[in-house]
């Protein structure tokens, strides 16, 4: 495995077929996901790590975000990653630089409501990591299924050749979302944390079979707060949109996210 921590050195690595995982490291099975699927795709499979400071609030965690590169290495080579692209935050925001994407449709709800600024700096990010690598194809989680609809947004918007690959959630046996956060979680709030992946799954069924929306959402958020946790939002919205819905259309998906001691769970649903 080729480590780049240069742009000369990634553009000498990378020509051809490429498969793009770009990530902020603390790696787990859900990022190993998206490079498993890079690599049943064929082609050079590149991964980035870059803990991306323009999408952290002035009050979030950029600082306190796991840093763990040597495992991740280790994780991505087993994993049979060919290029990591490890840039340092001088080659990704130089000092003359001038441009940020501005985002609207669905960057502004959800996420985008709780955290101003935080997908203009993934697409900002995620658009000059595409120049960087040139990749092919890019894999996404749709743990993070709003950031999808964004770069899918993007990706269209500018006409950058790519396409734009989605991969379901990976969770743990109890049903939580995997993500390099959960080990914020103390011991009592690990044990509760299953209850968000529960309620949309209930509501997803209710759903489903007919109940009334704003009844099933409203039951949710209450079994929430019951559990311990403390919902930001918990709603149907329209899969590529993200607008809310009224009434159920497909493909839908219920969105949310909740407060859990000192970690916001965030975790979605396809109706
Ligand atoms: P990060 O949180 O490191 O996630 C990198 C990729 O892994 C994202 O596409 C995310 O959706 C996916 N992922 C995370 N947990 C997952 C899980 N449990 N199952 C499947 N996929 C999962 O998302 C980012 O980084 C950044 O915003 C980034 C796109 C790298 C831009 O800075």
């Amino acid at each position: 495995m080729l480590i780049a921590r240069t742009l000369p050195d990634l553009r000498a690595a990378l020509t051809g077929d490429i498969g793009f995982v770009p990530t902020m490291g603390a790696l787990h099975e859900g990022h190993l996901a998206l490079i498993a699927a890079a690599k049943r795709a064929g082609g050079k499979v590149a991964a980035s790590i870059f803990v991306n400071p323009k999408q952290f609030g002035p009050n979030e965690d950029f600082s306190r975000y796991p840093r763990t590169e040597a495992s991740d290495l280790e994780k991505l080579a087993a994993a049979g990653c060919h290029v990591v692209w490890l840039p340092d935050v001088a080659t990704m925001y130089p000092d003359d630089a001038a441009t940020m994407i501005t985002l609207e449709g669905p960057a502004l709800r959800w996420e985008g409501a709780v955290r101003p600024g935080h997908f203009a700096g993934v697409a900002t990010v995620v658009a000059k990591l595409f120049g960087q690598v040139r990749p092919t194809r890019a894999y996404f989680g749709e743990k993070d299924f709003q950031q999808v609809q964004v770069i899918r947004r993007m990706v269209a918007d500018l006409l950058l050749p790519v396409e734009v690959i989605a991969i379901p959630t990976v969770r743990e046996t109890d049903g939580l979302a995997l993500s390099s956060r959960n080990r914020f979680l103390s011991a009592e709030d690990r044990a509760k944390a299953p209850a968000l992946f529960a309620a949309l799954q209930a509501a997803a069924t209710s759903i489903r079979g007919g109940a009334d929306i704003t009844e099933t959402l409203a039951k949710a958020c209450h079994y929430l707060m019951n559990s311990g946790l403390v919902p930001d939002y918990f709603s149907l919205v329209d899969a590529g949109s993200l607008e809310p819905l009224q009434a159920f259309t497909h493909p839908a998906r219920i969105l949310a996210a909740a407060k859990l001691g000192p970690v916001r769970l965030l975790d979605n649903i396809a109706v």
